[in-house]
């Protein structure tokens, strides 16, 4: 068995919601974002150990809220960078695995994500059938692209087509590569599919999850966190 790792990246300013603090600490029902995303993990006995990645300025909050909700698996809070791609790689040297674990990258930003969903990207990497897999969901309207001037180019099948979320979960040789590969290209990718696709030949493969793994990022994703945690109370979903 592969030993499996976390690093959970929250080293965003959450501009978009606008709180005037990093978004990881607003809390939803009286619980941090960061602090349910850390549970999920937590929770998990498939996985060994959690890596956070946060700003400097907000290391010391994030280790108090580590500690206040009882979270053991944190190993270390370190200093992102100014891109999520800077804060993954900070989270990747620290890490310094073995080249067969495997190595969960998600956003603290997403704190619905299900056990059930994780377990799956585990074992699909532990299949041997691929060695990168993320999770993602069908996406509902029909995309278009555009061009510079905003009118459509073009309309790809939606079918085709997925939202991709977080956990991605990789081999940890594999991801290094890619995004030592990246930085030394200059190249800047929002997600680490995106870094794994461009700088190595490996396929990516998608594990479908759940409409509920949102990533908070304006202030209408508060209101439907609140109708997730709503629907699961009420719904028993667990
Ligand atoms: N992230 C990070 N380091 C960065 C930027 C983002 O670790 N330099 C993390 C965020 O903390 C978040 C995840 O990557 O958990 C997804 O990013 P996003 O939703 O864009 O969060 P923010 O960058 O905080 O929000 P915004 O873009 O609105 O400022
Ligand atoms: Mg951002």
């Amino acid at each position: 068995m592969s030993s499996v790792s976390a690093i959970i990246v929250a080293a965003g300013s959450g501009t978009r919601m606008g709180a005037g603090k990093n978004k990881q600490f607003i809390s939803i029902r009286g619980v941090p974002v960061i602090a349910r995303t850390l549970r999920v993990f937590e929770n998990m006995p498939e996985v060994e150990k959690i890596l956070v990645v946060t700003r400097a300025e907000d290391i010391e909050e994030m280790r108090r809220v580590i500690q206040c909700h009882g979270i053991k698996k944190v190993f270390d809070v370190i200093e992102g960078g100014d891109t999520r791609q800077k804060s993954v790689m900070n989270g990747l040297e620290r890490l310094s695995g073995e080249d067969d674990d495997i190595v969960l990258i998600h956003d603290g930003a997403r704190p619905f994500i299900r056990a059930e969903f994780v377990r799956e990207l585990i074992s699909q990497i532990e299949s041997e059938n691929c060695e990168a897999a993320a999770i993602g969901v069908p996406v509902k309207d029909t995309i278009k692209q555009i061009d510079d001037h905003g009118f459509i180019s073009s309309t790809p099948d939606r079918d085709s087509l997925i939202s991709v979320q977080t956990p991605q979960g990789f081999r940890y040789e594999l991801i290094m590569k890619a995004h030592t590969r990246a930085k030394n290209k200059g190249a800047d990718f929002t997600d680490d599919c995106a870094v794994a696709e461009s700088f190595t030949t490996e396929r990516v493969m998608i594990i479908k999850g759940d409409y509920r793994n949102i990533k908070i990022t304006t202030p209408e994703d508060l209101a439907l966190a609140e109708i997730i945690l709503e629907n699961e109370r009420s719904g028993g979903i667990n």
